[in-house]
């Protein structure tokens, strides 16, 4: 198990949810869900404990949310029971049994792409794959300003920070979290086979909405 699989298998996440500017952060998110996206077959990276996955229920054709974490994958599974457009799958994102240009859109939220460290460029390429051509993968992310309202969020937590640097913190419990500049952004787009049709958008202070239509060929 790598150790960003053992932080999401132990009960810390949702401690995580209920403190300011996060609470906002998600508001906003939760808003610019609503406002951008309707129909279709929509795939929630990381769906965790299904918080993400019942908002795209309510304005998605389908939602298939999958996640590495066993133990939410269960809550998800219990939240979401009555949701008839709902599917869920314990599955890593670098590599998923659908097929090519499957989905319609595909998002990443509340920081998961920062949570990929190593497996990032895997988990990009394997979205490239199943989503349309033309259709959009979504990423909302944190911002390069996050830093002071993590650290104190983690300490209250009693979450220890074993080490960071400009882009990452690294926590003594296993999760990675990476923050992003616009401009940080903006290269890894140009450094991806997704094409130049993207747009990013701060939603607070503290984050950032990313969406690029996926040109293929
Ligand atoms: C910050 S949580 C987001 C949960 C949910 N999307 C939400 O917005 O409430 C990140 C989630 O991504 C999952 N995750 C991290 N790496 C993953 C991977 N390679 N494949 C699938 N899920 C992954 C974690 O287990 C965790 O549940």
């Amino acid at each position: 198990m790598n150790p960003v699989q053992e932080f999401y298998n132990n009960p810390y996440f949702e401690n995580l949810q209920e403190t300011q500017p996060f609470l906002e952060y998600l508001a906003r998110e939760e808003k610019e869900i609503r406002r951008n996206i309707s129909g279709g077959r929509v795939l929630d990276i990381g769906c965790g404990n299904g918080r993400s996955t019942a908002i795209l229920a309510d304005v998605a054709d389908k939602v298939i949310g999958i996640d590495l974490s066993e133990r939410l994958l269960e809550q998800a599974k219990e939240r979401l029971k009555d949701r008839k457009n709902v599917e869920l799958y314990l599955e890593n994102a670098k590599s998923t049994h659908f097929e090519n240009d499957y989905f319609d859109c595909i998002v990443m939220l509340w920081n998961t792409f920062g949570n990929l460290y190593s497996a990032r460029d895997k988990v990009f390429r394997e979205a490239v794959r199943i989503v349309k051509p033309n259709r959009r993968i979504i990423l909302s992310v944190f911002s390069e300003n996050v830093l002071p309202a993590y650290s104190s969020m983690l300490a209250k937590n009693e979450l220890t920070i074993e080490h960071q640097d400009e882009n990452y913190v690294f926590l003594r419990e296993g999760l990675v979290s990476k923050r992003f500049s616009e401009e940080k952004l903006r290269e890894i787009y140009s450094n991806s086979p997704l094409g130049t049709k993207y747009e990013i958008k701060k939603l607070t202070d503290i984050s950032y909405w990313c969406e690029v239509r996926c040109q293929k060929h």
